[in-house]
């Protein structure tokens, strides 16, 4: 039985070793392939364009918003490249839906339960995770309380560096809810006393020792 099973192993492992070696020495291989860019042309297909029209009768997942800002974070671009040949944005400087009570509320679960385990419950970077990452740990939000609210939205939609995209665990409305969210933290952590409301005010004072 074991002679067998010995011999199997020994048949059939330089096979798997063969077959798998790329992957498990470079498991970014199948990122790695000769892709296509928007607008540009192409000529893999007949008609020289890169982009397709979408097959006849199907709907844009994100159709019903009808507004890029709302789905891309991105108001309008520049008119110039960055070196990496990509058109440089300008974001937008508003959250594009009303900010509610409600919405803030779904932002700081979404947040809670998706960034806070690696930027901290405070957003401050001050997490399990990050104070167990050897490469780059996930940075504190309040240092980037200057940048517009649609870049914090691109970061979730297609990630930064080595932060992976989340817009597969978040709807869009889910993203601006944690961008509404994370504006928040980074004004909780400065605010002036004098432009705290009255109540909030009074309570700080009463906790002063
Ligand atoms: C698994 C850990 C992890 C999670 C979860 C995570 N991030 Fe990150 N985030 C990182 C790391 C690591 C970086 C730094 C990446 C780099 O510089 O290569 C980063 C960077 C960022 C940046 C800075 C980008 C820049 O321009 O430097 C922002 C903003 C950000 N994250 C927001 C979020 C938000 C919002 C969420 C939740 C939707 C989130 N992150 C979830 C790990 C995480």
């Amino acid at each position: 039985m074991i002679r067998r099973l010995v011999l199997w192993i020994s048949l059939v492992a330089p096979l798997c070793v063969a077959a798998c070696s790329e992957q498990l020495l470079n498991p970014m291989a199948d990122h790695r392939q000769p892709r296509e860019r928007a607008y540009r042309p192409s000529d893999f297909y007949a008609d020289g364009l890169a982009m397709r029209a979408p097959p006849a009768g199907t709907v844009p997942h994100e159709r019903r918003t009808m507004a890029p800002i709302l789905t891309t974070g991105i108001a309008s671009y520049t008119g110039q490249i960055a070196p990496n040949g990509e058109r440089i944005a300008r974001y937008a400087s508003k959250i594009p839906m009303p900010v509610t009570p409600e919405l803030l509320s779904v932002g700081r679960k979404r947040y809670d339960i998706t960034c806070g385990t690696c930027h901290g419950p405070l957003g401050d970077g001050n997490s399990i995770v990050a104070r167990q990452m050897s490469l780059r740990p996930p940075p504190s939000l309040h240092l980037y309380a200057s940048r517009a609210p649609g870049y914090i939205f691109q970061v979730i939609n297609h990630g930064f560096g080595l932060m992976a995209s989340y817009a597969a665990e978040l709807s869009v409305e889910e993203r601006w809810a944690v961008v509404a969210y994370v504006r928040a933290l980074q004004v909780s952590q400065n605010v002036p006393v004098g432009a705290l409301p009255p109540d909030a005010r009074r309570q700080l004072e009463q906790e002063k020792p």
